[in-house]
């Protein structure tokens, strides 16, 4: 078999070094890594020798997207970059994976469809909670009808601080929401499976305020992160309405104690559905079985190279497999452009302070 090659641009950051392992491990068979690219000289050389084959380096993507033999591109940089770096891959023949959120405007995310359309590449978000194993069980026990049909979701985003500088300030990252409720936006719409209509946020900076430095705990490693001058942020509350008429609810704090778990869930007419993603754990409430809990723990075997989670082990799988099978992916640009809708609305209505119809944006 062919193997496809690949391009990992921002491989030296935190999740471009996650990409390279999962590549390396999860879809060696199928993908060899044929350039990588970042910022810095001495971090690409370090990263290309990760591989046991000689792997191009670049500190410039455009040199790396002259590379003809490459078919697809790992996008893997700050937020602000990808739409420049998408258009560009697209223009020169690749595939692209890009990091979600796809962009930081909806604009944005409309020129990267247009221009993967135009190429006739695809393009795949890492929207990864559509690949994990857990929400995928979730979604079809509600698909199934064993909830009834869902009127009300929430979200328990708890976190001990962002990490990385870009994310502190709003022009690089999109905003706080954008940055990190994109995912849980994701599940909302895709769970709910309807549009948006309405959106009612309040948040702001009540410990991670500007000319104040904080030491904050980073959410998945347990380092210390220390904050200068945040623009973004660190706690909001955000409440949803959909086109069905079905409302969700997502809370998001970046003070929280660090070990928190991200908590999902669903309620419709039958039942509840309920979801934590590191206890890898779901729990079913059926109305007609008052009382009884189904508890589910799928394919917990996938995570032995989850970085972060199970979704990112899958998401390799099946951007090499809809290449090598001509088929487009699950979480193509128009879902990545649908997860930053909310997340855009509800910084307007916090910035506004006033309800932000999605037909606006
Ligand atoms: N799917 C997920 O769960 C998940 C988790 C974390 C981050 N992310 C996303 O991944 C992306 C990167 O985040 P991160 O945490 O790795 O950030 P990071 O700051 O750790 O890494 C970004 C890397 O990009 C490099 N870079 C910046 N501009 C570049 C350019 N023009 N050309 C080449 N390299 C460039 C930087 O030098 C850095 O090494 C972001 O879009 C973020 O939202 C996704």
């Amino acid at each position: 078999m062919r193997k496809i090659k690949y391009g990992v641009i921002g491989c030296a950051g935190r999740m471009g070094m996650a990409h390279l392992l999962l590549v390396n491990n999860v879809v060696a068979d199928r993908v060899k890594l044929e350039a990588l690219c970042d910022l810095d000289r001495d971090q690409v050389t370090a990263c290309a020798g990760l591989f046991p084959y000689e792997v191009r380096t670049f500190t410039d993507y455009r040199e790396l997207l002259e590379v003809t033999s490459i078919d697809a591109v790992i996008i893997s940089t700050p937020n602000d970059t990808h739409k420049q770096i998408a258009v560009e891959a697209f223009a020169a023949g690749k595939h692209v994976f890009c990091e979600k959120p796809l962009a930081t405007t909806l604009a944005d995310c409309d020129e990267i469809i247009r221009a993967a359309d135009r190429a006739q590449k695809f393009l795949q978000v890492g929207l990864v909670y559509r690949y994990s194993p857990l929400y995928r069980r979730m979604r079809r026990l509600i698909a199934d009808g064993e909830v009834g049909p869902v009127h009300m979701m929430w979200c328990k985003e708890l976190l001990g601080s962002f990490y990385g500088r870009w994310r502190f300030k709003e022009a690089l990252s999109g905003g706080a929401i954008v940055e990190k409720n994109c995912h849980h936006f994701d599940l909302f719409n895709w769970m709910i499976d309807a549009r948006p209509k309405k959106v009612c946020a309040f948040g702001g900076q009540n410990v991670m305020k500007r000319g104040r430095t904080v030491e904050a705990i980073i959410m998945d490693t347990g380092e210390k992160n220390v904050v200068h001058d945040s623009e973004i942020i660190d706690n909001a509350v955000v409440i949803v309405e959909y086109e069905n008429g079905a409302r969700a609810q997502l809370l998001l704090c970046f003070f929280s104690p660090y070990g928190n778990d991200l908590e999902v869930g669903a309620i419709g007419d039958a039942g509840k559905v309920e979801s934590w993603v590191k206890a890898h754990r779901i729990h079913l409430w059926r109305n007609a079985q008052e009382g009884r809990v189904e508890v589910f723990q799928p394919d917990s075997d996938v995570q032995q190279y989850g970085v972060f989670h199970s979704g990112a082990y899958q998401q390799h799988i099946e951007f090499a497999d809809c290449i090598l099978n001509n088929s487009p992916p699950v979480c193509d640009g128009r879902v990545g452009r649908e997860s930053i809708v909310i997340a855009l609305a509800a910084q307007k209505s916090i910035k506004e302070e006033r309800i932000v119809h999605v037909d606006e944006l």
